[in-house]
């Protein structure tokens, strides 16, 4: 308040209240969340609703001209306008709320068995804060650079980008908004994709900043949502696709990982954490479950060996199931029209 970031604050009789909160590019994405955080704390507070928007930013946010459920004028983030990337094909960013429930994972294996259904995919890594997909696809080397721009590695006919060919395993992960905007626009721009059918992008948790350079970069044509099915997840879950709808960008549907546990020796299906958060997180976005994932012993050694589930063991329980999410996920995307294609 002190800093004039908050304005036309209305309290209603029920306990609402609302207000617009003055963020610039330069202010930590962080800031709206903790704002919420602060005013949720105070007694009597049932709802807050806060309008962002940046003061800096409102010529340029009209022109941005998004299609899909649109935001709010001047909502967040209105710098710049996103590109359109025509040879990067369908971009499809997995995120989730919280972390550790099986995002990379889930990129890993639907970036696999795409690739395995013959079509062109790419995978970018965008958490880097801990980039997991040099590990998932055993690959680790600096990539190349030809004529200025940034040859890929490829594994199992996926083609990969991650922070973590290029810094050392190391390196604090002390990165702030600015820079990795940039990163983001470089794994974007910079690197020789080739045409791709599918650019599967894996985001860290929550809504940060690589979330917000990712959405202000390129015209992203889906998020898939990753959740496990406790409650507490799916209430985080729920925060980080809301984010994403407020942007315009569509979500595609959830992905419930850790649903259930196949016994290998019974065969008999029993629910490890209280069941159907996946569904009713589903249900209150209003968009598909577009699969459930057991839980399945053996899968990190896989991860950790770089071998994606449903290359090593396509049949086993969440090797099929990640291969039917991927026929979800086609399905679903291909009755819209691919953003990146759109002539604007
Ligand atoms: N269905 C599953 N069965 C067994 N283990 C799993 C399953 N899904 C994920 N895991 C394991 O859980 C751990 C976390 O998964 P993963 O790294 O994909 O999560 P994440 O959401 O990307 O995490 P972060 O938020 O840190 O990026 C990994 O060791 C992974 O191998
Ligand atoms: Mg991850």
């Amino acid at each position: 308040v002190s800093a004039g970031m908050v304005h036309d604050l209305v309290v209603a009789d029920d306990g609402a209240v609302s207000f617009t909160f003055h963020l610039t590019r330069e202010d930590p994405a962080t800031l709206a969340r903790d704002a919420r955080k602060a005013v949720q704390a105070v007694t009597g507070v049932a709802a807050v609703k806060i309008n962002v928007v940046d003061p800096g930013a409102k010529l340029e946010s009209g022109a941005a001209g998004r299609t899909g459920p649109s935001a709010p004028p001047g909502a967040v983030p209105p710098p710049p306008t996103p590109e359109a990337m025509p040879h990067l094909g369908r971009v499809l960013a997995v995120s989730s709320g919280k972390g550790g429930v099986g995002k990379s994972t889930v990129s890993a294996n639907l970036a696999a068995a795409l690739a395995l259904q013959g079509h062109r995919v790419g995978v970018m890594d965008a958490d880097v804060y801990g980039p997991n997909i040099p590990r998932m696809f055993g690959r680790d080397a600096k990539p190349e650079v030809i004529g200025g721009k940034i040859q890929p590695l490829e594994a199992y006919g996926v083609k990969l980008m991650s922070l973590g060919f290029i810094v050392e395993r190391d390196a604090p992960a002390i990165w702030r908004g600015p820079i990795i905007m940039k990163i983001i626009g470089q794994f974007l721009r910079d690197v020789a994709w080739g045409q791709l059918d599918y650019l599967v992008v894996d985001l860290p948790p929550g809504t940060g900043d690589a979330q917000l350079s990712l959405v202000q970069t390129i015209h992203l044509d889906g998020v898939l949502i990753v959740t496990t099915p406790q409650e507490m997840a799916v209430g985080d879950s729920l925060r980080g696709a809301k984010m994403f709808e407020r942007v315009g960008v569509r979500v595609l549907g959830v992905a419930e990982n850790m649903s259930y546990y196949v016994c290998p020796h019974c065969g008999e299906r029993s629910e490890v954490f209280l069941a159907g958060g996946g569904g009713r997180l589903a249900a209150e976005l209003g968009v598909p479950l577009l699969g459930q994932i057991p839980l399945q012993a053996g899968m990190p050694q896989l991860a950790d060996a770089g071998r994606p589930i449903v290359v090593a063991a396509p049949d086993s329980p969440a090797g099929a199931a990640l291969r039917d999410l991927a026929g979800a996920v086609v399905a679903t995307l291909g009755r819209a029209v691919p953003l990146n294609t759109l002539a604007r």
